[in-house]
């Protein structure tokens, strides 16, 4: 059946079962592939997408139920509040190894800190501790979310260089 979903800014119509994973319809149907399929099964964040700004697991995610959501993949984080500190800070920090877990790690961390500004390693590490990473790259991303935070909130204070 025809389903219209609003991805990435954008009304999109395809012709699918409202059955199919959220993560197969961007992947296949709106030839977005930077949602990644790791587990398959809600375990590993690998396709961790934002519904109405939230993360949630577009593998776990039928499409039938998304209604008139959002959807804001890895190809335009750059549009939600905190995407672009957390772009930049990837970029300086050399974050991603192989890359595979990469855009769900940066979809949480900018879902993160739109809602805590300021939050601490060790409450970044939870909220993070549903994206796995089998490069281990997690000592960059923390200090990588450090990073994109500090620049937020110097930016917010006025006190960034050159300000
Ligand atoms: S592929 Fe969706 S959580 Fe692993
Ligand atoms: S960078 Fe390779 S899985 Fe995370």
């Amino acid at each position: 059946m025809a389903i219209e979903l609003t991805v990435n800014r954008q009304k999109r119509t395809i012709t699918a079962d409202p059955e199919k994973p959220l993560l197969w319809a961007l992947r296949e149907d709106m030839k977005l592939p930077g949602t990644k399929f790791g587990c398959g099964a809600g375990l590993c964040g690998a396709c961790t997408v934002l519904m109405d700004g939230q993360p949630i697991r577009a593998c776990q995610t039928p499409i039938g139920s998304v209604g008139e959501a959002a959807i804001t993949t890895i190809e335009d984080v750059a549009s939600q509040p905190a995407g672009p500190a957390v772009l930049a800070a990837w970029g300086d920090l050399d974050v991603p190894q192989c890359g595979y877990c990469q855009a769900g790690q940066i979809m949480t961390a900018t879902w993160m800190l739109g809602e805590f500004p300021d939050p601490s390693d060790e409450d970044a590490e939870a909220i993070m501790s549903g994206n796995i990473c089998r490069c281990s790259t997690y000592l960059r991303v923390k200090q990588a979310i450090r990073q994109a935070a500090d620049a937020r909130l110097s930016v917010a204070s006025g006190t960034e260089a050159g300000a």
